[in-house]
């Protein structure tokens, strides 16, 4: 196994007296969830060997062990994204060392923009697949067979058993694909009309690269996106940061909700 996993993972087991079986990462303005935790213990991103630590705007940095809604879990409060300046690779050492830490399932939140002109902001919309228009990929490199295969399954990353109890739960929740890009730069109205014709529903600057990780590691993961804004060009008005956290902010309660209901569905 990489050392600098080994390293992050030895200091983290060293803080912790049990080993949750679940992991939320936690998107732009949805960090709120992270004052939930019960029994919290928090290490900061800073404090653990190796690990990147995050600079954007509402982005904490640390993951929190404890319980959430009854369940074991850890929370990635702050995730680390292609725009700092992160290497995909420094995203693939934070999902090995959950790996390495006993988590079986993923729970991935992100704030996006809808290119589905259906939607409105402050939808949550349950992501049923990506389109990768990062042009990296956390993986390349050579393959440590000691977590994954040379060439995952894509399809394998969705945990479709999960999603369906969420979706008995929620049976009108909406469902879509969310392209990634890599930003910081939000997209161009003719971006958003070409991801349109590529079947995109949300264009956002996340979760791929960990969702190839957990791919990867054979990681079940559910996505929730939190559609923020219509993206660029469906509306007459330019796009900004706390236009996203402010409607974050607002479905609060609803996100916290869905959040609670789809730990509670699983055993
Ligand atoms: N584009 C990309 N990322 C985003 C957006 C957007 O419109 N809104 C929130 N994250």
């Amino acid at each position: 196994m990489d050392i600098k996993v080994k390293e992050a993972y030895e200091y983290i087991i060293s803080h912790i007296s049990t080993r949750p079986k679940i992991a939320l990462i936690l998107g732009s303005g949805l960090g709120f969830l992270a004052n939930q935790v019960e029994n919290a213990i928090g290490i900061n991103y800073k404090d653990i060997p190796n690990f990147p630590h995050s600079t954007a705007p509402g982005h904490e940095g640390k993951l929190i062990f404890g319980t959430l809604f009854g369940k074991n879990v850890v929370v990635m409060s702050g995730r680390f994204h292609i725009y700092e300046g992160w290497n995909p690779s420094d995203i693939k050492l934070v999902i090995h060392t959950l790996k390495m830490v006993g988590i079986e399932r993923m729970l991935i939140t992100n704030a996006a923009g809808a290119v589905n002109t259906s939607y409105v902001p402050g939808d949550i919309v349950l992501v049923k697949d990506i389109i990768n228009l990062m042009f990296r990929n956390p993986l390349r490199g050579p393959n440590d067979s000691d977590f994954g295969p040379r060439f995952p399954d894509m399809l394998g990353a969705f945990d479709r058993e999960w999603m369906e109890k969420i979706k008995s739960v929620y049976p009108h929740i909406k469902e879509g694909v969310y392209l990634a890009v890599t930003g910081p730069t939000y997209e161009t109205p003719a971006e958003i009309r070409a991801f349109r014709k590529l079947g995109a529903d949300l264009v956002g600057m996340s979760t791929v690269p960990e969702l190839i990780v957990c791919a990867h590691v054979g990681m079940k993961t559910v996505i929730f996106s939190c559609a923020t804004n219509m993206a660029a060009g469906i509306l007459d008005q330019p796009l900004s940061h706390e236009e996203v956290v402010d409607v974050a902010n607002k479905v609060k309660e609803k996100f916290t909700e869905i959040v609670k209901n789809a730990l509670e569905v699983l055993e």
